[in-house]
């Protein structure tokens, strides 16, 4: 079986609730890994060490508002190539991801969906049975649209007409969890997703979207320029 030959490790940053993702071929040994974050950058690196893997891609969903990726560095030390949606305006990156581009990492694909309406550039990957949403899905609720070129509209479109077109049963591992979620399906996000389950309209998303008034994140300062430039300092 071949998902056998597939190691997925979810990993977490404290601070900013991030989820990081490690994935890698037993076989090939050849990784990837998405949304590092500077932070921990110490332990991933001497997890793919332990793991003898071979890191080929770093992947970020999107430019990060709440904290510093670790692309450039991870790049640095390891040799693996940065890559992100072509709608992302980050420089430094080697790879600018177009909507249905295939990527792949030992025997497995990585299909690239543009998924914008959190910021531009959004972008979620699917692996096997599996969809990393980034902020656009989140486990009961979606990443904000009040700035980085938001938008209620694009992000309605992104899940309702791509995430959600994805079988029932395939598993949304999202960029963030705030509540100690570490994941959920397509079928339980169309079903209880308070802001975008239950069949809600445009309009519906819409207000609930422009009605959350939230404060802005404690590093986006300083986290948007670093991450627009992958966190080459
Ligand atoms: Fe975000």
């Amino acid at each position: 079986m071949k998902q056998k030959n597939l190691i997925v490790r979810q990993l977490f940053e404290k601070e900013s609730s991030t989820y990081t993702y490690l994935l890698a071929d037993r076989e090939s040994k050849e990784a990837i890994i998405i949304d590092p974050v500077v932070e921990c950058i110490d332990r991933d690196l001497l997890l793919i060490k332990e793991l003898s893997l071979n890191l080929k891609y770093i992947l970020d969903t999107h430019v990060h508002a709440d904290h510093i990726t670790s692309s450039w560095t991870l790049k640095e030390k390891t040799g693996a190539s940065i890559a992100l949606g072509e709608r992302s305006g980050a420089t430094n990156a080697d790879l600018l991801l177009k909507d249905s581009q295939e990527l792949s990492f030992g025997s497995f694909k990585i299909k690239v969906i543009l998924t914008p309406g959190h910021t531009n550039g959004c972008t979620s990957y699917a692996i096997e049975d599996m969809l990393f949403t980034g902020d656009a899905l989140l486990i009961r609720g979606n990443g904000r649209t009040d700035f980085q070129e938001g938008s209620p509209k694009e992000l309605y479109h992104s899940i309702t007409e791509k995430l959600f077109s994805f079988p029932d049963e395939t598993v949304i591992y999202p960029g963030h969890d705030y509540k100690g979620l570490t994941s959920s399906t397509i079928d339980e996000e169309k079903q209880h997703n308070p802001r975008i389950g239950g069949g809600k309209s445009l309009e519906e998303f819409s207000q609930i979207m422009n009605a959350l008034n939230l404060p802005n994140p404690k590093k986006i300062d300083t986290a948007v320029p670093m991450n627009l430039k992958c966190g080459k300092a």
